[in-house]
């Protein structure tokens, strides 16, 4: 079977970028939100990331005007939004990216299991819950991946694939095919906590936020060193307000919960303190740095 008509659920920071990327591989897709509000918000953002793309297109002599303008009318035209879970009944692969809570993604892969039909894929965004208790609740863990992108995922070139004892393997190639179709490079990984990146990256974070909590070193200076350094593209406290205070406390809640003994998944005080206070990063304004829109102020 070839993917060719995919639903995203959830239309926010991943889940709008995965809906573009699957448009600009040439699949169908089928955008679901809880509200319109919000959908109209994701579709917004799609809309001004392609034209950023053609743009960049024209301008690196890669596309004329003429074929950058059809390109995004053709991206464009493959991508439809809904608020209602039935119409992705038919769709070959569902992509969950939902908040990072596992009863509610559970929850909706129930549904979903009784919505979609018998052969549609399902795939979770999740970066840190177990795939295989989604997995379960679906009904059909043999139909199930983990499909983790990375943010911003227009601009990201992994795409991690994650497999359960029960993935089929065929399922587990279509999946792979799919990231590849959406200009990715799929790396394998198991059904472990973070995967690779996240687990990698996500006590780095800490360990940077601990180090500024401590006084080592100011933010500019903890970033500057790891850009200079070690030639990141940003520093680790930028990278904590990019994702999000809330998703980067979210998975440490989550891994804490799961491996109480684990060291390195301890939550520093400052990521709790801001978070209640609602500076969730980039997204609010306000992190461990100040934001005005995108750029750092
Ligand atoms: N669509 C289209 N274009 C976009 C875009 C988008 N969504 N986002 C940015 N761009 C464009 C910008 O407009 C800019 O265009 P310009 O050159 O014409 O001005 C260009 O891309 C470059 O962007 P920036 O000027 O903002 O700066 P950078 O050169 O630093 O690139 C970056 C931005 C690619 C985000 C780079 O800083 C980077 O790679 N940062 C690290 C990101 C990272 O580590 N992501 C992973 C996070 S972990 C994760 O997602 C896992 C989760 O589970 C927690």
């Amino acid at each position: 079977m070839k993917i060719e008509k995919v639903g995203v659920v959830g239309c926010g920071l991943m889940g709008h970028g995965i809906v573009q990327v699957a448009a600009q591989g040439g699949c169908t897709v089928v955008a679901l939100e809880t509200e319109q509000a919000y959908l109209d918000t994701g579709l917004g953002r799609i809309e001004k990331s392609i034209a950023k793309l053609a743009s960049k297109g024209v301008e690196k002599g890669k596309m004329s005007e003429e074929e950058a303008k059809a390109w995004a009318a053709t991206v464009q035209g493959r991508i439809t939004g809904t608020t209602n879970r039935a119409d992705l009944a038919d769709c070959d692969l569902v992509v969950e990216a939902i908040v990072e809570d596992l009863g509610a993604k559970k929850e909706l892969f129930t549904a979903l299991g009784e919505i979609c039909k018998a052969e549609t894929i399902f795939a979770s965004n999740t970066s840190s819950f177990p795939v295989a208790e989604m997995a379960e609740a679906s009904g059909r863990p043999e139909r199930f991946v983990g499909l983790h992108f990375f943010n911003p995922v227009q601009l990201m070139r992994l795409v991690e694939v994650v497999r359960t004892d029960k993935t089929d393997e065929d399922v587990y190639a279509e999946a792979r095919a799919f990231g590849e179709a959406c200009g990715k490079t799929p790396v394998s990984c198991k059904d472990t906590p973070g995967f690779v990146v996240n687990r990698l990256l996500v006590p780095y974070m800490v360990q940077a936020i601990n180090m500024f909590d401590r006084g080592d070193a100011s933010a500019a200076d903890i970033d500057a060193a790891m850009q200079l350094g070690c030639g990141h593209p940003m520093g680790p406290l930028t990278l904590t307000d990019y994702v999000g205070l809330d998703t980067t406390l979210s998975i440490l809640e989550g891994w804490c919960e799961r491996y109480p003994d684990e060291p390195a998944f301890g939550i520093p005080e400052s990521l709790r303190t801001k978070v209640a206070e609602g500076k969730l990063g980039r997204k609010t304004g306000e992190g461990y740095y100040t934001w005005d829109g995108d750029k750092r102020s």
